[in-house]
């Protein structure tokens, strides 16, 4: 297994396509299906979606790139991988923190993932219930209010011991994957899941196209108004592209560390960014057409999932069966990326303290367990608690929201803005042109936009986030 420094007996994945199928399984997850198109709602619809696009072409997909270059080159776990790439590029290998820092934010994103991955859970059962109450036929929740349906979300937060035992359950599962190695776990779940998923979010699109509001969704979506281009919503766009696509995270170059030499990471990381660029396009597509004919608020930001859109399946022919479905399509896609977040520190403690796959797994997951059972329990017991009150952007913030905060206002834009430094002015520019798989005008395009674009649009993340009245 993974023991080896050499890299030889290295874990690997069984081929390009496993591999592809798990960074998309890491790319596509709670960030497309929950997040999107909360942030689409919230932030204007067109504006906001067509600019998250060039983000992710523009800045997205370069860092994309660099990731997993620098992991392919280091065939280690992150920090390792980045040494490696020091290393032969004569540079210090101290620009390992980059990685490091990557290391400490996926397991803090894995902390409070894991407790929306519960929620997910939670109305998976719920959805199962009511198939029993509600009967298979007819409309989800026969007979309830609309204030009962709306309360669903708020009665699990109010109930601390359910939250974290949901979130246990999530855990474990991730764990289980994780536990078993690359080939033979994290490539399984992606294999069985990701398609899967796909199918389903198809079918619940084209389902939702027929219910009626299809044209106004596109309308909703696509139609570019100018003035709705506001800062605020230009650095939504581009934090959006950044979870979405799992950056500055050192997920990428985990990752990247079991791809083989043959494998041209240009044409992959294209396919992986695509890919999750569409399915985060069809989960708007999927969900607005259903709130939208419901007759329901498309703004309604973290809500529409959870709260929104159970709404709509009240109205709907075979509604529970297919809340039930979207609910568990929804939890596979959080599943592949989960793994992916549990994999990153995990690959990190086996590399660096030779301790075995399924041990190093455990601590993680133990860690993450302590960490997630104190955001699940900010949401009632522990309300009062707000850890970094004294800092002025986290002021009256609990456990889940400072997490949440720390990683994508700090460590996410520093370490990619430190990963679009260290390869576009730190690596060697041989290993860089040998690892990349790009050619012509088309290399010496990425080459500035992961020296220029990247960082300078980073490092605007990273001030909005520390001075968030900078846009008054
Ligand atoms: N990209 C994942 C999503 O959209 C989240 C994630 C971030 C996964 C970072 C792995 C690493 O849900």
């Amino acid at each position: 297994m993974a023991l080896s420094q050499s890299g030889a007996t290295r874990d690997h994945w069984s081929s390009r396509s496993a591999f592809i199928l798990a960074a998309v399984g890491s790319a596509v997850g709670l960030g497309n299906l929950w997040r999107f198109p909360a942030e689409a709602g919230a932030n204007g619809g067109g504006a906001f979606v067509l600019f998250y696009i060039a983000c992710v072409l523009l800045i997205g997909l370069p860092i994309l790139l660099s990731e997993t270059l620098i992991g392919r080159h280091g065939q280690s776990a992150a920090p390792e991988s980045v040494r490696r790439v020091a290393s032969a590029s004569r540079a210090s290998p101290r620009w390992d923190i980059l990685a490091g820092i990557g290391v400490l934010a996926a397991f803090m994103i894995l902390s409070f993932y894991c407790v929306v991955g519960g929620w997910v859970l939670y109305y998976i059962g719920v959805f199962i219930g009511d198939i029993f109450t509600s009967g298979v036929v007819g409309g989800a929740f026969a007979n309830q209010s609309p204030e009962a349906i709306e309360a669903l979300l708020p009665n699990l937060f109010a109930n601390g011991p359910m939250m974290v035992g949901m979130n246990f359950v999530f855990l474990v599962v991730t764990l289980y994957f994780v536990a078993r190695g690359v080939s033979g776990g994290i490539e399984i779940v992606a294999n069985y899941m990701m398609p899967a998923f796909f199918i389903l979010l198809v079918a619940i699109t084209v389902y939702g196209a027929f219910g009626g509001a299809f044209g106004q969704t596109l309308d909703y979506l696509f139609t570019f108004e100018p003035e709705k281009l506001t800062g605020p919503v230009m650095l939504a766009a581009l934090g959006q592209a950044f979870f979405s696509l799992s950056l500055g995270v050192a997920g990428m170059i985990t990752y990247g560390g079991y791809v083989g030499r043959n494998v041209n990471l240009a044409g992959t990381s294209a396919i992986i960014a695509s890919a999750d660029t569409v399915v985060a396009l069809l989960a708007g597509l999927c969900l607005f057409p259903i709130v939208i004919a419901a007759g329901l608020a498309v703004g309604a930001g973290p809500g529409l999932m959870f709260q929104t859109l159970p709404h709509a399946f009240q109205e709907m022919p075979f509604g529970s069966v297919v809340g039930l479905l979207f609910f568990v399509m929804v939890g596979f896609a959080a599943l592949t990326s989960s793994v992916a977040l549990l994999e990153v520190p995990t690959a990190w403690i086996i590399d660096r303290f030779r301790i075995v796959r399924p041990l190093s797994a455990i601590i993680v997951a133990a860690g993450a367990m302590v960490l997630g059972a104190l955001a699940a329990l900010s949401f009632n017991v522990l309300s009062d608690w707000h850890p970094l009150n004294f800092i002025p952007v986290f002021e009256g913030q609990g456990f889940f929201d400072v997490l949440d905060g720390l990683t994508a206002k700090f460590l996410m834009p520093i370490g990619a803005i430190l990963t679009a430094i260290f390869v576009g002015w730190i690596a060697d520019r041989k290993l860089i042109d040998m690892e990349n798989g790009l050619g012509g005008a088309l290399h010496l395009f990425w080459l500035f936009l992961v020296r220029f674009l990247c960082p300078i649009a980073l490092v605007g993340i990273l001030v909005v986030g520390i001075f968030p009245d900078l846009f008054g």
